[in-house]
């Protein structure tokens, strides 16, 4: 049952996200190789994986006719590299964030692939020519960022090199698509790549608003979570546009102006340190919010709120 046509996937590291990867790899009927140099990492995550699979399969989560222990029995660990690499047709790179690291594993994963392996990294931030310039396999490197929890929150950046083929491109995001994910393409290599050069803008507004005295950190959050953000999860700002007005155009003719002072006020403003008495502010409604020794409990709480939405959007098939 375990074997599959699809072929073999390698995860380097198996924390957080190596973990994620390697259950939707194996959801879709990858061969799974989980390799780690920490040998009780590769314990902790066989049990999360154990539980997260029975999980899905408990919840719908898994392809029509399978199981848990179907998907399970995909996945191997390891603490060779050399044999996790053997025949891998895609490698996931998930170790630390950490560019020197990166480069030194990638070196090492260059010396054993073969010449047809994707090589691809988790990286949130580290655009990939800072860690794959001059590998025999330096074509074949690419960045697919995933968001956390990737099997919730679909989205994968993938970021190309100067020197990635755009074969290496559409591979990438063709296995992507395959296993479930929404890969976009960054098309030249930018810092913060697209989410969160998106994300900080939003989060610099926020802080500016709190610091003008404008808003509280309270009511600047309730603006997402019950105005803009309501729309987020389903309609991106652009469609918004044009369901706003007759069209992107009629929108830009009667808002254009107003949007462009509004932002050369923001941008006279500028960019703030993230500290010193707004942070206090921030910080100060945040911990009554949820206290420091709350947090794996809130982060459950937001898994249930991704999972929930997750379902709904695959239920309505309009992603
Ligand atoms: P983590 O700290 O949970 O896991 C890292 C794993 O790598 C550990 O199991 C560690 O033992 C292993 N490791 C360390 N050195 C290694 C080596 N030389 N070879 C093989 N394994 C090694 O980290 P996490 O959160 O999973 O992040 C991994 C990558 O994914 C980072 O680049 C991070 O920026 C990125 N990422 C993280 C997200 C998050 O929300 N945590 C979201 C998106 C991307």
């Amino acid at each position: 049952i375990a074997s599959t046509s699809l072929g073999k996937v390698t995860i380097i590291g198996s924390g957080l996200i190596g973990r994620s990867w390697s259950a939707l790899f194996a959801r879709r009927g990858y061969d799974v190789c989980l390799y780690d140099t920490v040998s009780s990492q590769l314990e902790v995550a066989r049990s999360v994986l154990d539980t997260l699979l029975v999980q899905w399969g408990d919840e719908d989560w898994l392809k029509e006719g399978e199981n848990a222990q179907t998907v399970l029995a995909r996945i191997r660990y390891s603490d060779s590299l050399a044999e996790s690499l053997n025949k891998a047709v895609y490698v996931q790179e998930c170790v630390p964030e950490n560019v020197q690291l990166k480069e030194s594993v990638f070196k090492q994963i260059d010396e054993l692939v073969g010449d047809d392996t994707i090589l691809a990294s988790s990286t949130s931030c580290i655009i990939p020519s800072k860690f794959t310039k001059g590998l025999k396999h330096e074509s074949m490197c690419i960045v697919a960022h995933p968001v956390n929890p990737p099997y919730y929150c679909t989205l994968v950046e993938v970021v190309p090199s100067p020197w990635t083929t755009p074969e290496t491109v559409k591979k990438t995001i063709a296995i992507q698509k395959e296993i479930g994910q929404s890969p976009i393409l960054v098309r030249r290599e930018v810092n913060g790549f697209v989410l969160n050069r998106i994300q900080y803008a939003i989060l610099m507004e926020c802080w500016r608003l709190v610091e003008e005295g404008v808003c509280s950190p309270e009511d600047a959050d309730i603006a997402l979570t019950e105005g803009i953000g309501m729309r987020y999860a389903f309609m991106g700002n652009f469609e918004t546009m044009q369901l706003n007005a007759n069209g992107a155009v009629d929108y830009c003719q009667k808002y254009g102006d107003n949007i462009k002072k509004i932002c050369l006020e923001q941008q006279e403003l500028g960019a703030r340190d993230l500290s010193g008495p707004t942070l206090d502010k921030v910080s100060q409604y945040l911990n009554s919010k949820i206290p420091i020794d709350k947090l794996e409990e809130r982060r459950a709480w937001r898994d249930d709120w991704l999972k929930a939405i997750a379902k709904e959007k695959i239920k309505r098939k309009d992603m």
